[in-house]
């Protein structure tokens, strides 16, 4: 599977969107936190700046819906023809219909799991999935770190799907320093947001990533 690097907007400067979002023109997809202050204790942003940022940038947006309740506003994030919805595996309690309703939205469907949420089901909604994202921290904040034992779990994950055409992301304390054991795991897909933004050369760090990928 390719791999996609998916700079997390929420690490950049809210104030200049425009000007940050030229320094990752060269990402594969812009990823966008919802977070609703009750699913996760902190709350981002919701459609007004995912409409903004649309503007600014032709990159695919990929949306992660950190919130209780996401199965009623998928039509308004699909409005933005996103290329992913991601939602929660323990937040949404009908996770199947749920994704099936992104599909017939005309987006791809993702689930993303918490570090500690088990594969287990996931084996039986296959079928229903174009991305899996494993929670590498606890999801709420930008700038954590990478929690270890989530390497076995990628293991585990890729392994589950096969040659399966589910694209395996990963989200939180990600940057160059762990890509390559992450790739060597089975992950293709990196949401990464204090690395990117919070390095002098946001477009060249990203270039990095892509040629620590290429080295395999
Ligand atoms: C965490 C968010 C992440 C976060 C990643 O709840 O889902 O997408 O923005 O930020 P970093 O890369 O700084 O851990
Ligand atoms: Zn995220």
């Amino acid at each position: 599977m390719e791999i996609r690097i998916s700079p997390s907007v929420l690490a950049a400067d809210l104030s200049n969107l425009r000007g940050e979002l030229e320094k990752v023109k060269n990402a594969d997809l812009l990823h966008m936190d919802v977070m609703d202050g009750n699913y996760v204790p902190n709350i981002t942003f919701g459609m007004p700046v995912i409409t903004a940022a649309k503007r600014c940038s032709d990159v695919p947006l990929d949306i992660h819906l950190m919130m209780n309740g996401a199965e009623h506003f998928l039509a308004e994030f699909a409005s933005v023809e996103p290329e992913f919805i991601t939602v929660h595996y323990e937040a949404v309690t009908h996770l199947q219909s749920t994704l099936r309703k992104i599909r017939d939205l005309g987006i791809k469907a993702g689930v993303s799991l918490n570090p500690h949420t088990p594969l287990n089901g996931l084996k039986y909604i296959l079928d229903d999935l174009d991305l899996i994202m494993l929670m590498t921290v606890n999801p709420g904040f930008g700038g954590q770190k990478f929690i270890p034992a989530m390497l076995e779990k990628v293991r585990d994950c890729s392994e589950l799907i096969g040659d399966r055409p589910i694209e395996l992301q990963v989200d939180g304390g990600i940057g160059v320093d762990n890509l390559a054991d992450l790739i060597k795991a089975g992950a293709n897909n990196f949401v990464a947001g204090s690395s990117i933004f919070g390095a002098e050369d946001p477009t060249a760090y990203i270039e990095q990533m892509r040629a620590i990928a290429r080295q395999g």
